[in-house]
């Protein structure tokens, strides 16, 4: 029985050094040292020995048990060193490395102007309101002083969806939409995408404006000067002329467009301004007193102004853009160069 400790021992010992790892060291231990291992095997005949015997062999017994135990550890100790030496191996991160950036993108030029107009005129007591880009032909014409019929349709090539329903040719109809939903005092400014059936270098048959009206009691031609005057020389700068122009809209009267002194040439005459020194940059206008009476306004006691107009050709002079179909192709090199 010795001689199979012995044996035993060895062969233990070895095949504990032998193990890569940890599952397998583990396996040899049960093998050997547990319940129905080789050293409980092997016990099984000490009843067969001599009383002076048994004591001999059980302390040998002991022994082995304790070595393998401790070759055991030891090695197990080793395996688990080994192996977070691997993960650290294998799981290293080089700090040094270039991190990977995040590519941001940017806001559309048109999206930063009407930004920076909504800015402008919250300044001057304004707040914003929407309406929807499918339009009725009441909001967008009819409610505008613009009967079926009436010439003046034809100044806006309009997209129908159906007899009564249109693709919005301008942000007017949020005029109409806000009136019928508040009474006065009213200061609002509307921007929004329209629509018209035009597309050539100069047109895209989708493109952005912005509206704009005050209505209350005492509200005058003087009133419309100095808010838009006000609003010029804020987006362009103090030293910019500007000239209000009698013009028609149906919707309102009188009506005027407003020029503003060329931002390209500074009012010298270049291509831009056709050599006349002058931009024209909105439609502005008294509200008609017809448009006041399909919201049930009484023209008696109130009195307002509107005025409107194309945020590409707003963002083309502020940003120094010269061509409007870079505005839709979306190509990031153009896109790129907008920052806040
Ligand atoms: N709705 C006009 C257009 O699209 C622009 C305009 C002109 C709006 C005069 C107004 C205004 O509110 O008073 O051409």
């Amino acid at each position: 029985m010795e001689q199979q400790l012995e044996v035993m021992l060895r062969e233990a010992h070895q095949a504990m050094l032998d193990a890569d790892n940890e599952a397998d060291l583990q396996n040899i231990r049960v093998q050997y040292l547990g319940k129905k291992g080789r050293l409980t095997a092997i016990m099984k005949d000490m009843g067969k020995l001599s009383a002076e015997q048994r004591p001999i062999v059980g302390a040998i017994a002991n022994k082995v048990k304790d070595e393998l135990s401790e070759v055991f550890e030891t090695r197990m100790r080793a395996l688990k060193q080994q192996h977070m030496a691997k993960r650290l191996e294998q799981e290293r991160i080089d700090v040094t490395l270039p991190g990977r950036h995040q590519k941001i993108g940017t806001k559309h030029p048109v999206t930063l102007i009407t930004e920076e107009l909504v800015q402008i005129f919250s300044y001057l007591g304004f707040s914003v309101a929407e309406g929807p880009e499918i339009e009725e032909d009441f909001y967008n014409f009819e409610a505008l002083n613009l009967p079926k019929d009436h010439p003046a349709r034809d100044m806006q090539d309009t997209f129908y969806i159906s007899d009564n329903e249109v693709l919005r040719t301008h942000t007017s109809p949020v005029q109409i939409r806000s009136m019928l939903k508040h009474q006065p005092p009213l200061r609002i400014i509307a921007p929004g995408t329209v629509y018209r059936r035009d597309s050539d270098i100069t047109h895209s048959p989708m493109f952005h404006q912005i509206e704009g009206f005050m209505v209350d009691e005492n509200i005058t031609f003087g009133d419309l000067k100095g808010i838009l005057t006000a609003f010029i020389t804020e987006c362009f700068g103090k030293n910019v002329g500007v000239r209000f122009r009698p013009s028609f809209f149906p919707f309102t009267e009188p009506s005027a467009e407003v020029d503003m002194q060329c931002v390209i040439c500074g009012g010298n005459g270049c291509r831009v301004c056709k050599n006349s020194g002058w931009l024209e940059i909105l439609g502005s206008g008294m509200i008609d007193p017809e448009v006041f009476a399909s919201v049930n306004y009484s023209s008696e006691k109130y009195s307002g102004f509107a005025f409107g107009m194309g945020l590409e050709r707003i963002a083309m002079l502020k940003y120094g853009v010269n061509d409007l179909r870079l505005f839709f192709e979306n190509d990031v090199r153009f896109l790129r160069q907008f920052h806040a």
